[in-house]
């Protein structure tokens, strides 16, 4: 039975435990107390490497902390993501994103979802033939949200991979000006066009969708058929919009988990069969470390507990993530909606209102572009916001012979990892005023009062961090660490007893956005609050 994590014996505990030594614990000193903490606090799992040493917390607080993860049965409730049971109580619906990338007979629904993989990969295969045929140049994704994040983040990170000449295009926004910048660099009889969208409802995917079907037939398109493809749990409303190949998937498929599934489509489509059963494998090796390891080597549960840590005790109410590759650089845009959506919620399982916070802001940029934006807040700024690393030691950039210019780029990726490493050495160590004050400023302004100066140029350090090490980013190691945040967000959300698994939040904004669409033809502001009413003239043009 799962306990509301503020009703268990662990979180009164786990509070006193702060109070005593959580609030002041200085990470520079227990590394200096404790020669064995960067390795004691170093895990791996499914070919990812993850150390969390540069984290404020110890032994005492990791045993606390599993505490509180049993007491919340934490490891009942990912069983039972796992089995099936419909734990988005609130649609009735079963949570089996693992099922998609589960072997057979490792997983409920295993032969339908086989069945649904080999017919996707097998139309895959066959726009890579009319793409290597020379019949096709281009491939236009038109989805958003979980219908558009996923495959678009994870094919810029496996570009390297992709079918070389056949170009990959993801158009989301309801705003024209995003697919106005995709159609005059392709050719009606070049072009793939696929429509994903799980309801098959979604305003902004069906208004480019019919623009482009629009666009398509006035540029001389003839064989629709050819050129459209969709990917919907909605298959009659794909087939109402004149689309013959519809690819479907289930309910139990949440749409910021849908990756995995046909929405995957454009992912499979440029990096080939092999591949994509290779990224859905490394997510399976995740979920079977999260299935099967003991909670103080699970890598998951960890990061989830340290998530709940910062944000219930210490008080954190951001976290940032900079990923030093520039394959990732979409991916804090996927993070952002996987934990947000996912656990910004209020109420508990049972709709009683929080006493306690939930989601962090998550946010973040590639490295090294963030160090010369938002990185002074980091390491000086008075909030604490704990960061993610992501390093890769082996660059890959495709199709690059041995040279001049891959020696160059072996030695850039030196620099990024320096840089990567010396960020997170940085936010530990900080700099004393004293040591500030002992070293040579040449752009300081003399006329200051030298011991201000050190004060401007000192940092408190101690701010923590977590480095997650890829050997190489491949499509296993993808699948792997992508699993992994699913699932250390499942765990934040058990303990917060929340359901993690719906999205209401959304829904007020899209209803009054379609009263709102009227009245802008109509001038019609009877009931607006004055601000809205001021905004909706001023958006006509009155
Ligand atoms: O508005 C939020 C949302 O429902 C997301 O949860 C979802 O990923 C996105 O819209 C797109 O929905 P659909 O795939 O049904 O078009």
């Amino acid at each position: 039975m799962s306990v509301r994590c503020d009703r268990t014996a662990a979180w009164p505990a786990l509070h006193a435990h702060f109070q005593a030594e959580g609030a002041a614990f200085d990470v520079r000193q227990a590394f200096g107390a404790d020669p064995g903490r960067a390795a004691r606090f170093t895990f791996e799992a499914a070919g990812l490497r993850v150390d969390l040493s540069k984290n404020r917390w110890n032994e005492a607080t990791l045993a606390r902390l599993l505490q509180l993860a049993e007491d919340c049965d934490v490891m009942g409730q990912r069983d039972a993501q796992f089995r099936g049971d419909a734990i988005n109580h609130t649609e009735g619906r079963a949570v089996l994103h693992t099922a998609l990338r589960a072997p057979v007979g490792r997983a409920p629904f295993g032969d339908e979802v086989q069945a649904a993989l080999a017919e996707m990969l097998a139309y895959a295969e066959s726009v890579r033939e009319r793409a290597r045929a020379g019949h096709l140049t281009d491939v236009v994704h038109i989805g958003i949200g979980g219908s558009d994040l996923g495959p678009a983040t994870a094919a810029q990170a496996l570009s390297p991979y992709a079918l070389p000449g056949l170009r990959l295009h993801f158009v989301s926004n309801v705003d024209g000006h995003d697919l106005a910048a995709v159609l005059p660099q392709l050719r009606a009889d070049r072009t793939l066009f696929i429509v994903a969208s799980k309801t098959f409802t979604t305003q902004e995917t069906l208004a480019n969708a019919e623009a482009a079907k629009a666009w398509f037939l006035a540029a001389g398109g003839t064989d629709t058929a050819a050129h459209f493809a969709a990917t919907s749990s909605n298959r009659a409303a794909a087939a109402a919009f004149g689309i013959r190949h519809v690819f479907g998937f289930w309910d139990w498929v949440g749409g910021r988990y849908s990756l995995w599934s046909v929405i995957g489509l454009p992912l499979a489509i440029a990096i080939g069969e092999a591949h994509f059963r290779a990224f859905l494998a490394g997510a399976h090796a995740m979920d079977r470390h999260f299935a099967e390891a003991p909670p103080a080597q699970n890598l998951p549960l960890l990061l989830g507990l340290l998530d709940v840590w910062y944000r219930n005790f210490h008080g954190f109410g951001s976290r940032s993530v900079a990923p030093y590759h520039q394959g990732l650089r979409r991916f804090p845009a996927y993070l952002q909606q996987l934990e947000m959506e996912s656990n910004g919620k209020r109420v508990d399982r049972d709709g009683a209102t929080l006493p306690y916070a939930t989601s962090p802001v998550v946010w973040g940029e590639a490295g090294t572009n963030g160090q010369h934006a938002y990185f002074q807040m980091l390491h000086q700024g008075t909030d604490v916001v704990p960061v993610e690393f992501i390093a890769v030691r082996e660059p890959c950039y495709g199709f690059l012979p041995e040279g001049a210019l891959k020696s160059r780029l072996d030695d850039q990726h030196r620099k990024l990892l320096a840089n990567c490493l010396a960020q997170a050495q940085a936010l530990l160590q900080g700099k004393t005023v004293e040591e500030a004050a002992t070293e040579k400023a040449p752009t300081a302004n003399p006329a200051l009062p030298p011991e201000a100066l050190a004060r401007h140029r000192s940092f408190p350090g101690n701010r923590p961090s977590t480095l997650f090490m890829l050997e190489r980013l491949d499509p296993a190691t993808l699948g792997a660490l992508i699993a992994l945040y699913e699932q250390r967000v499942f765990v934040s959300g058990a303990v917060w007893g929340i359901n993690s698994f719906d999205q209401w939040g959304v829904e007020l904004g899209k209803a009054l956005c379609n009263q709102l669409l009227p009245r802008l033809d109509s001038g019609d502001t009877e009931g607006l609050d004055a601000s809205t009413a001021a905004a909706l003239h001023w958006a006509r043009g009155a």
